[in-house]
């Protein structure tokens, strides 16, 4: 089954051609992060002229690229969302006409799905049927969540976040610190070498349990965003040189344990219970690229003796081959391989 994916959810245009929703023969990435740049995060207005622009040429690249044919497509799938709305037209449009020009089935796709399959295009990691059930931390810039994958498509909501995502709180706390924009990969610059212990910055994660009901694992992130706003304002000079790197790798200390704390106390909670136990622990979406957070999560999936399923780094950030991959993967929403779109087309 060889699927033709369509990525305009947010600020990256792409285009990628997967075979049986593993074998990745193209994925083209066009990212528009210096345009967005000046204004320090996405304008949408922006987004989609440029997605708009960079599509065309886009697809016609991945098609090459894989060696491949229009008519040789079985499928074409597409981000339905979520995302920003007039991003998403852009793609959904186009994956609408190809469709109905080949005469191919429409599948969209949930980005957040794309994200959880990411980890099956890394070639050396287990199949689904081999990781699953799955204990997945999902990090973007808009989302953070915690699941038990039951198998592609089928999961449970173990926690998520109860304000900013954990992507997001790395992007609003390296514009405090006069840092450019993606802010996670700049703060991750920034913090090396720095002191992650220099300042004690609060640990968002909540536990819950109303009676009779499942463990909740929540997380929340405003509260360190405005401590490094008012840590800020009591320094006696604007930090730079070691000063700055010990505050920018004290404050993702911050938000990486938050996160692997959460992971470890569901996957205690989970040895205590008698749900089938998980089989692989993963971490997938924009976040996922931090080598702090891989190593931590890394050594706790040792801990706990499961293997740490990571999507290679061009498969965590957006791209359409985690969208292609969702699309063959996941049954329940894109199971309908038959002529008719899923999304209609009126
Ligand atoms: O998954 P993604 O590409 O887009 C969304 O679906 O949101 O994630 C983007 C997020 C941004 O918040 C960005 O700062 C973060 O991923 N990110 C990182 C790193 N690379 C990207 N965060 C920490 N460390 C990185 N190396
Ligand atoms: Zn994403």
């Amino acid at each position: 089954m060889r699927i033709l994916a369509i990525e305009t959810s947010c600020d990256e245009t792409s285009a990628a051609i997967v075979e049986d929703g593993r074998r990745v023969l193209s994925n083209l990435v066009h990212t528009q992060i210096a345009r967005h740049q000046p204004y320090g995060g996405v304008v949408p207005e922006i987004a989609c002229r440029l997605h708009l622009e960079v599509l065309p040429g886009l697809l016609d690249q991945a098609l090459s690229e894989a060696g491949a044919t229009w008519d040789s497509l079985d499928a074409i799938a597409v981000t339905r969302g979520p995302g920003l709305a007039s991003s998403l037209l852009v793609g959904i449009s186009a994956a609408k006409g190809l469709a109905l020009r080949l005469g191919k089935p429409l599948l969209g796709v949930n980005h957040l799905e794309g994200h959880i399959c990411s980890v099956f295009l890394t070639p050396g990691n287990p199949s689904p049927e081999d990781a699953c059930p799955c204990l997945l931390l999902l990090v973007s810039g808009g989302h953070t969540q915690l699941l038990r994958i039951e198998k592609p498509g089928v999961c449970r909501v173990l926690g998520g976040t109860l304000d900013d995502a954990a992507g997001e709180a790395l992007d609003k706390g390296a514009k405090l610190l006069g840092l450019g924009y993606p802010g996670g990969p700049e703060l991750e610059k920034t913090a090396r070498g720095g002191n992650p212990r220099a300042v004690e910055f609060p640990r968002g994660g909540l536990r819950h349990r109303d009676p009779g009901a499942p463990l909740r694992l929540d997380f929340s992130f405003s509260g360190l965003k405005t401590s490094l706003l008012y840590h800020l304002r009591a320094e006696p000079v604007p930090p730079s040189g070691a000063r700055l790197a010990d505050i920018a790798a004290s404050y993702q200390e911050a938000v990486v344990d938050a996160l692997a704390s959460q992971c470890a106390r569901a996957l205690e909670a989970q040895t205590a219970s008698d749900a089938p136990p998980y089989r692989s622990f993963a971490c997938v979406g924009g976040v996922a690229r931090n080598t702090v957070l891989r190593e931590r999560l890394s050594a706790l999936a040792s801990a706990h003796g499961l293997p740490m399923l990571l999507a290679a780094p061009e498969y965590c950030t957006d791209n359409a081959a985690m969208i292609a991959a969702a699309a063959y993967l996941c049954p329940c929403e894109t199971g309908n391989f038959d002529a008719t779109p899923t999304i209609p087309l009126g």
